[in-house]
């Protein structure tokens, strides 16, 4: 929870993630607009640099390359290669897809490459697990100014695991499980939520009511100086946005049990499926989280209409073990509120920069495509325009000409 309320982490690449959607502006004279493109990769980067800085202290940077912190010197070791880890993550999960699907004839996929991506990952979380190893408590000192803050003395996963155990190999596991946990997730949710957002107007302009209601507008280059503490109890509406995206494009589609002893499960058995049914030891049992949101009989008879308001409606809807998209019991998501509050924060301050999120996807009614490489993200990306909030333009220009006169009076 402690990492969760860094908040000034998530900001730093909000902001990345900003000049980088700036680069899609409008030529045009109307410079509110940005062109038509896909922002879904752009999620893709963000949460792997906010999930390479959580979990090793040192960010990647895919979003600006130039603000990555020099490594220090480690004898023996070649420095990581920041540059290629997201692809390697991207190719070595196509890889394990493929062999799913393949199920008990995987062996007649060659390994070369799927062998060579792993190679190239874990030599990644290596570096820093010697670094952590061999430089022990002082291993955030490289890290004092990271985005110009001090910031030595935070939260950092592998160095705080370091304490317990030595373990390369543990800790080298440990915070790559977490990595492939929850880089891709995060961001598949992000881009679904936009997805939706951008194809139901009367949504998102209820959503960015609530947003402005509680957080006001975007101010440039200031920070936004939001509590998670009030994201994740002051959003209401928010949370049935959410909700409402993880029901009808679960990132998570299938998960699956195998018993470890006989079990007799309450229903499932008798002609009409309402009997118990049992479980020898050893069945696998597949957990169809995407069906489960679809089924009429669970979901007001409307399952395919994207409306959050059902998660308001009598009170709140309470949601058990029909609602799974974050896996359910003693092996649940480990990163569930860490997932909702980050997500949360980002469409935010998406909502406070853009007044309008257009989808500019072709045909603009084209059907709902999956793409399931281990997490489901949009098969047809997430193709938008944006529009600058009028005031965020004004807020943004008075900023740059105070920024210019400073440096003015400097020089
Ligand atoms: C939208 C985002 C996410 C979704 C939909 C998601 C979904 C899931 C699901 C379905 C499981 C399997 C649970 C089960 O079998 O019962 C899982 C496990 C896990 N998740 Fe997430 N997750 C997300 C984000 C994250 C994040 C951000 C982190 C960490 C920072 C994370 C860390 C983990 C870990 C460590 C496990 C394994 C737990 C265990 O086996 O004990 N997840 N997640």
């Amino acid at each position: 929870m402690d990492q969760i309320n860094d908040l000034d982490l998530y900001e730093r690449h909000v902001q990345a993630l900003f000049a980088a959607i700036d680069r899609h502006q409008n030529d045009s004279s109307d410079e509110q607009w940005t062109r038509v493109f896909d922002l879904q990769p752009l999620f893709y980067n963000m949460s792997l640099d906010v999930m390479s800085e959580m979990l090793y202290g040192y960010s990647v940077h895919s979003q600006n390359p130039s603000e990555r912190v020099e490594l220090p010197e480690l004898t023996g070791h070649e420095p990581p290669d920041r540059e290629n880890i997201g692809m390697h993550m991207d190719a070595g999960k196509a890889w394990i897809e493929t062999r799913g699907a393949l199920w008990k004839y995987r062996w007649l996929l060659p390994v070369k490459q799927f062998n060579e991506h792993c190679a190239a990952i874990h030599k990644y979380a290596e570096w820093f697990v010697q670094l952590r190893l061999t430089r022990g408590g002082e291993y955030l000192d490289g890290l004092q100014h990271q985005g110009g803050q001090p910031h030595g003395d935070r939260y950092v996963l592998l160095n705080e695991l370091a304490k317990v155990t030595q373990d390369p190999v543990e800790l080298r596991s440990q915070t790559l499980n977490v990595l492939s946990a929850g880089r891709d997730t995060t961001a598949a949710l992000l881009g679904w939520i936009v997805y939706f957002l951008a194809r139901h107007p009367k949504v998102q302009l209820k959503l960015r009511y609530e947003v402005l209601i509680r957080f006001g507008p975007y101010v440039s280059g200031q920070p936004s100086g939001i509590e998670f503490k009030k994201v994740r109890d002051s959003l209401p509406y928010m949370n049935a946005v959410i909700n409402e995206t993880l029901r009808m494009a679960p990132v998570v589609p299938l998960n699956d049990r195998i018993s470890l002893r006989d079990t007799v499960l309450p229903r499932g058995g008798g002609d009409d499926r309402t009997e118990p049914i049992l479980v020898p030891k050893g069945t696998q049992i597949l957990i169809p989280t995407y069906a489960l949101g679809q089924r009429p009989d669970l979901w007001d008879f409307d399952p395919d209409e994207f409306r959050p308001e059902r998660w308001m409606e009598d009170g709140k809807r309470k949601f058990g073990f029909e609602f799974v998209p974050f896996g359910g019991g003693l092996r649940q998501c480990l990163g569930q509120q860490l997932a909702r509050i980050k997500s949360a924060y980002v469409i935010t301050r998406i909502l406070q920069r853009y007044d309008t999120i257009e989808n500019a996807e072709s045909p603009p009614d084209a059907p709902i495509r999956f793409h399931h490489t281990i997490e489901n993200r949009s098969g047809s990306g997430v193709q938008v325009k944006l529009r600058k909030a009028k005031w965020t333009l004004q807020l943004q220009r008075r900023w740059e000409a105070k920024n210019e006169q400073q440096r003015l009076e400097i020089h």
